[in-house]
């Protein structure tokens, strides 16, 4: 199966803290087969943006996006998350699961990913923790990226832990970048 079951939960357990709300612009950076992005953009009436450097795992995400019904609403972009096209919105929300591997670069990638967002918007950084790690690597993995966001200048920085999600251990940091949200 192109989504398996573990993955697919931990995508909606990723969402459901990022809380992408109908109306709001959603970027995700490392898209893949778009996954996630399908579980969000067949209810958005905003603006839903999907980015990875990868045309044929895009190519795959377009057919998903129309069997599911959100394919009008999306916009998928072959690109590097950190040699990103201009856009004419600027995010309330971006998505990030499973792409801290780009975590050499990490603070300047999510500064760049930080001035895309809306003041007051939301990002969601998630990362499976290897089979069997204990539960002190993946706090370990959630301090490091908590630090890279607030060295990025993010602020109300959350680190939600979860050794349920799929049968492995997850963490997902949230951050805000300052500012008030849009009313
Ligand atoms: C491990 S997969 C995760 C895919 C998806 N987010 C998920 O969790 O199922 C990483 C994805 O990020 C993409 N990617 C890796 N480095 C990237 C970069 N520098 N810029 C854009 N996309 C990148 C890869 O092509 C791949 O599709």
């Amino acid at each position: 199966m192109l989504h398996g079951r573990s993955r697919r939960a931990y995508a909606r357990w990723a969402i459901g803290l990022l809380a992408p709300g109908i109306d709001e612009d959603v970027l995700e950076i490392g898209c893949a087969s778009g996954y996630a992005l399908g579980l969000i953009a067949p209810a958005a009436r905003g603006r839903i943006v999907g980015i990875d450097r990868s045309a044929v795992l895009l190519r795959i995400a377009e057919g998903h996006l129309r069997r599911v019904g959100g394919a009008a609403r999306t916009t998928l972009i072959c690109a590097a998350e950190d040699d990103l096209p201009s856009f004419d919105v600027a995010f309330e929300k971006v998505l990030a699961i499973n792409v801290w591997p780009f975590r050499s670069e990490s603070v300047r990638v999510l500064d760049i990913l930080r001035v895309r967002l809306a003041p007051g918007g939301r990002i969601a950084v998630a990362v499976r923790a290897p089979r069997r790690a204990a539960p002190a690597t993946a706090q370990a993995l959630g301090a490091e990226i908590a630090r890279a966001l607030e060295t990025a200048g993010f602020g109300r920085i959350e680190a939600h832990l979860s050794d349920r999600v799929g049968g492995r251990r997850c963490v997902c940091v949230t951050a805000c970048r300052a500012g008030a949200s849009r009313p």
